[in-house]
Parts: structure tokens; C-alpha cells; sequence
């Protein structure tokens, strides 16, 4: 039984598999020749909100096959309390396969032990690997390939974005350059493991420097919303602009997870210069989890 719960769980060469068939999956959109979920009903099973991954998730299901029951976890049991392993061995008797959206990694990896059933981690705190993989992929679109590329996360450097983004660079052959605030960097335990290719400082310019890509994420993610206020006040300078995008490499693309926030992590200047890049981001994640959905049914 294969699922996907983090990047770092993950192998470099099932990633690249699956780059390999997003990029299939994409060309193929409209005619596709298999149907590889045909007849299983997949259930989505969110506490947290989501406009992309949701609607990426629920029409990726259809046009490879299958139906999908998306289901707020405060309209289900779980909101009342139920346990997570508990609701997977019920929903695992019924369903074919779950897309998970919550706070605590530990749910989906419990998920998935007790559901029996495929499961994808669809955003936890600890990670968010569906975005991850549609961005290498839109990297390899935009520029041809993420291999030797320089990756620039500014920002909040230890949400969940920036995590996966470093198991990704820790086994696939890129560099990663996080600029944050010391309170904002990914821990020391994630860091011992993350290997030669990532890098962490609190100079944003240096960090910039010369970067195929600068990437960013809300300064304030889902479930953090107390500290906004001290949020704003530490992030506040790691943002995207204009000026910082003239030291970055010629070219180089401005990405974005989104939803953004302009003003804060990014200026409207820039997110609408680059918006061809960010909303084809935002599409790629259809495809991806396509392709995603298609290998872990394989
Ligand atoms: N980037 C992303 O996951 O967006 P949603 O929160 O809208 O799903
Ligand atoms: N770090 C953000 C990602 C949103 C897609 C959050 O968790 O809210």
C-alpha cells in the first residue's frame, strides 16, 4: 500500500517518477487513456480551509475516474472529538483512498496505519509535499529543468512549505537558500538532516543573490493566527520586491504558494509582473496530484 505523507518519507527517484508522469498527465489533459481511479470514491477530509488544493483534488479525482467526497472535519465526528484511527477504519471500509488537510502530521501518518487505504497528506504543519512537487515541476516547465538551479525560500523559513521544500532539496540536485529571522528558521533536529544543499541565513540580499528562483509563503499559516501580530513585526522586511528581484539571476521566476497577501510577503508589483508563472504554479497543482493520485494507485 502505497501513500504520500511527507518528502521526507519520500524516495528522490519515486519524486522524479512522478515528475515524469505529471508532465504526461498534463499533455494528456481532456484525453486521457486510462482511467486509473475508475469506480473509487475518494474522500477529502479537511479541518483546515483551501481554495487550490481542494478544487485541484476534487476535478483531479473526476477526470481520472472517480468521485470524491469532500468532507469538513467539523461536519463529521472527528470535529466532535472521534479519534483519527477510529474514523480511518470506518472511512477505510468505505472509501478507496483519503486526501488529508489538518494540523498534526502524526494524524495523517495515523490515518493512513490504521485506514488501509492510499492516503495523501494535503497540508499538515509539518509539511505540504502536493506543493512541493507541482513546483519542481513548474520550475522544470519555466526553466527547462530544477537540476543545478538555485531555490530561494523567503519568509516564514519553518512552516510547512519551506520543510518540504528542503526534504525535496535534500535528495534531488538543487540548491536551497532559506532567508529568514532566527525565530522563523527551520529547527536544528530538520536541519542535521537536511544535508550540503540547503542553506540558512537571515540575510535576505545575500540570500537573493544570484537565486534562479525566489519563492514565498504566507507570513502567517493556518492555525497561527495569535501571533500575528509578532508575525508581522519579525517578517516584516523578508518580502519579495522589485529591488530584491534585481539581485536574483536574470530571468529568475517569482513563486508563490498562494494565497498572498500582497504588501506582506510579496508586493502586488511583483506577484503581478510574475503572475504567469504563480497561476500556472496554482494549475500545476491539478496535475500533479493527478499524477500523484495515478502512481499511488499503480
Ligand atoms: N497553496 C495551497 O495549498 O492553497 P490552498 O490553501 O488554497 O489549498
Ligand atoms: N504555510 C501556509 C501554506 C498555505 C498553502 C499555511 O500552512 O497556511
Amino acid at each position: 500500500m502505497k501513500h504520500l505523507l511527507s518528502l521526507e518519507a519520500l524516495p528522490a527517484s519515486d519524486m522524479v517518477e512522478i515528475l515524469a508522469m505529471t508532465q504526461k498527465i498534463k499533455a494528456e489533459r481532456g484525453h486521457h487513456a486510462e482511467l486509473p481511479l475508475k469506480g473509487q470514491c475518494w474522500g477529502l477530509i479537511f479541518s483546515k480551509s483551501s481554495t487550490r488544493t481542494r478544487v485541484s483534488f476534487e476535478v483531479g479525482i473526476r477526470e481520472l475516474g472517480g468521485d470524491a467526497l469532500f468532507l469538513s472535519a467539523h461536519d463529521i465526528q472527528l470535529g466532535r472529538g472521534e479519534p483519527i484511527k477510529d474514523t480511518a477504519r470506518v472511512m477505510g471500509r468505505m472509501i478507496h483512498g483519503a486526501v488529508i488537510r489538518t494540523f498534526a502530521q502524526q494524524d495523517v501518518e495515523d490515518f493512513a496505519a490504521y485506514g488501509n487505504i492510499p492516503t495523501i497528506n494535503a497540508l499538515t504543519d509539518a509539511e505540504h509535499p502536493c506543493q512541493i512537487l507541482a513546483d519542481l515541476f513548474t520550475i522544470q516547465e519555466k526553466l527547462g529543468t530544477y537540476e543545478g538551479k538555485t531555490v530561494t525560500f523567503i519568509g516564514d523559513g519553518a512552516c510547512n512549505v519551506p520543510v518540504s521544500w528542503i526534504w525535496a532539496a535534500s535528495k534531488l540536485n538543487f540548491k536551497l537558500r532559506i532567508a529568514a529571522p532566527v525565530p522563523f528558521q527551520p529547527s536544528k533536529e530538520i536541519l542535521a538532516k537536511a544535508g550540503p544543499n540547503i542553506t540558512v541565513t537571515d540575510d535576505i540580499a545575500a540570500a537573493a543573490d544570484g537565486a534562479d528562483v525566489l519563492y514565498t509563503d504566507v507570513w502567517v499559516s493556518m492555525g497561527m493566527e495569535k501571533e500575528t501580530e509578532y508575525r508581522l513585526a519579525q517578517l516584516a522586511g523578508y518580502q519579495i520586491n522589485t529591488e530584491l528581484l534585481k539581485k536574483a539571476a536574470p530571468g529568475a521566476l517569482a513563486m508563490h504558494c498562494l494565497p498572498a497577501y500582497r504588501g506582506k510577503e510579496i508586493t502586488d508589483e511583483v506577484l503581478e509582473a510574475h503572475a504567469e508563472t504563480i497561476f500556472t504554479e496554482a494549475e500545476n497543482r491539478l496535475h500533479a496530484q493527478k499524477a500523484i493520485l495515478a502512481w499511488l494507485v499503480k
